[in-house]
C-alpha cells in the first residue's frame, strides 16, 4: 500500500456522474483536495464554485502533468469517456478518447507513485455471445460497439497495470445510471432520464426504445456510493480489479412509464425505436454482482419506486421554479 488518498483529480468531472462524483468526492476529502478537470466549461455551478476547476484534455498528457504537479495529486478518477450512442456515430474519436485517456491515466499513476486510480467500465463491454439474463461477473466479453471495445480493452489494459506494474487500479462496470442534476452523455439508456424530463414538461414520451426493452440500471446516489466504496475497499481483499459487475434493478420502457403513472396518472408513452435498439439489444437483461458483494460489501440501497418518486419530486420542484434545465 502506497499511504492514502489526500489529493483527488476527478477527469471528465462535468459528465453526468462526474459531476455528482466531484460534490461527494468534496464532501468526504475537502474541498481544494478534490480538483475537477473537463474539456467541457461547468454548467453546474456547484462544480466550479465548490473547489478547483481546470480545463484539461485526457488525451493530452502534459495537460494532465501540470495539474498533476500543482496539486500533488495522488489519486485519479477518469470518468472521461465517449458512451455508447456517441461512439456509434464516430468511433475514432471514441477509441482515442477512451483508450488514450485510460494509457494516459495509467502511466501518469506510474510516473507519479499515485496511491489509486479508478477507471469504470460498463455493461457495454458485454456483447450478443454473454449470457444475457444474470450475467455473471467472469463471461463472455465480445462487444459489438466500439464503445464496449474500448470497455473491454479498457478492463484488461488496467488490469496488465495492476500485475505488471502494480498499478493499483479499480473499477466496475455500471449499469445505466438515472439521475437529475447532468442530463446524459449519450448513452443507450438516456432514455430512462429523458423520460422524467418529459412526463414533467409535457405528460407525454416518445421512446427510442421498444417497449420490451430490458435493462439494468441504478439510481446516481447507488452509483456515487458503489463507486467510492470500491475505491476505499482494501486492496488485499480484492481478486478482481476492474470488472466488477454492479447491479441495482432492471426495467423495460414499459414499465418504467407504468412506475411514472403511478404519480402522473395522464402521462402517455409512445415508441419509436432507432439505432439504439441494437445497441440495446446487444447488452444483458440483469446482472449477477455477487462478485462485488464478496470482495467490498457492494449493496444497492435504491428501487424502481423510490427512484420514480425521487426523480419526480426533485424535477417537479425545479420545473415548479422555472429551472428544469438550469442544473
Ligand atoms: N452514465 C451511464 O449510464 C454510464 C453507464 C456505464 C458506464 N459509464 C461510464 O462512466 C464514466 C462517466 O460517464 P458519464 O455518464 O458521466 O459520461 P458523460 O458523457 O456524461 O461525461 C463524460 C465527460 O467527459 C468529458 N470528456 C469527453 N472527452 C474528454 C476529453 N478528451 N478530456 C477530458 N474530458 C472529456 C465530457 O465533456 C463529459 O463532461 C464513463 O467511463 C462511462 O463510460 C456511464
Amino acid at each position: 500500500m502506497k499511504g492514502e488518498m489526500k489529493n483527488i483529480l476527478v477527469i471528465g468531472a462535468c459528465g453526468q456522474i462526474g459531476s455528482e462524483l466531484i460534490v461527494a468526492l468534496r464532501e468526504r476529502y475537502g474541498r481544494d483536495n478534490v480538483v475537477a478537470a473537463d474539456i467541457k466549461e461547468p454548467k453546474n455551478d456547484e462544480i466550479a464554485s465548490s473547489g478547483p476547476f481546470y480545463y484539461a484534455d485526457v488525451t493530452e498528457r502534459a495537460c494532465l502533468d501540470v495539474i498533476i504537479r500543482k496539486h500533488k495529486i495522488d489519486t485519479i478518477y477518469n470518468m472521461a469517456a465517449i458512451l455508447s450512442a456517441s461512439g456509434e456515430k464516430n468511433p475514432q474519436l471514441c477509441w482515442k478518447v477512451n483508450m488514450g485517456g485510460v494509457i494516459n491515466v495509467l502511466q501518469a499513476a506510474i510516473d507519479y507513485d499515485m496511491v489509486r486510480v479508478i477507471i469504470p467500465s460498463s455493461i457495454a463491454a458485454f456483447g450478443p455471445d454473454t449470457p444475457r439474463e444474470n450475467t455473471p461477473n467472469d463471461t463472455i466479453l465480445r462487444p459489438t460497439t466500439m464503445y464496449g471495445v474500448t470497455k473491454v480493452c479498457g478492463e484488461r489494459l488496467c488490469d496488465y497495470y495492476v500485475k505488471r506494474f502494480g498499478v493499483d487500479v479499480r473499477g466496475l462496470r455500471y449499469p445505466g445510471i438515472i439521475s437529475y442534476k447532468t442530463l446524459p452523455g449519450g448513452g443507450t439508456t438516456d432514455y430512462a432520464v429523458e423520460i422524467f424530463y418529459k412526463a414533467i414538461e409535457e405528460g407525454r414520451y416518445t421512446c427510442f426504445l421498444e417497449e420490451n426493452t430490458l435493462l439494468p440500471m441504478m439510481y446516481m446516489p447507488d452509483c456515487i456510493r458503489a463507486t467510492i466504496m470500491l475505491a476505499e475497499a482494501d486492496f488485499d481483499r480484492l481478486e478482481h480489479h476492474n470488472d466488477f459487475n454492479v447491479a441495482a434493478f432492471s426495467f423495460t420502457p414499459g414499465e418504467l412509464a407504468r412506475a411514472i403513472k403511478k404519480y402522473i396518472p395522464e402521462f402517455e408513452i409512445e415508441y419509436k425505436p432507432d439505432y439504439r435498439q441494437e445497441i440495446a439489444n446487444s447488452w444483458p437483461t440483469s446482472i449477477d454482482d455477487s462478485v462485488a458483494r464478496r470482495e467490498w460489501n457492494w449493496k444497492p440501497e435504491w428501487t424502481i419506486d423510490s427512484m420514480t418518486r425521487d426523480m419526480l419530486e426533485k424535477l417537479s420542484e425545479r420545473h415548479k421554479q422555472g429551472k428544469l434545465y438550469d442544473m
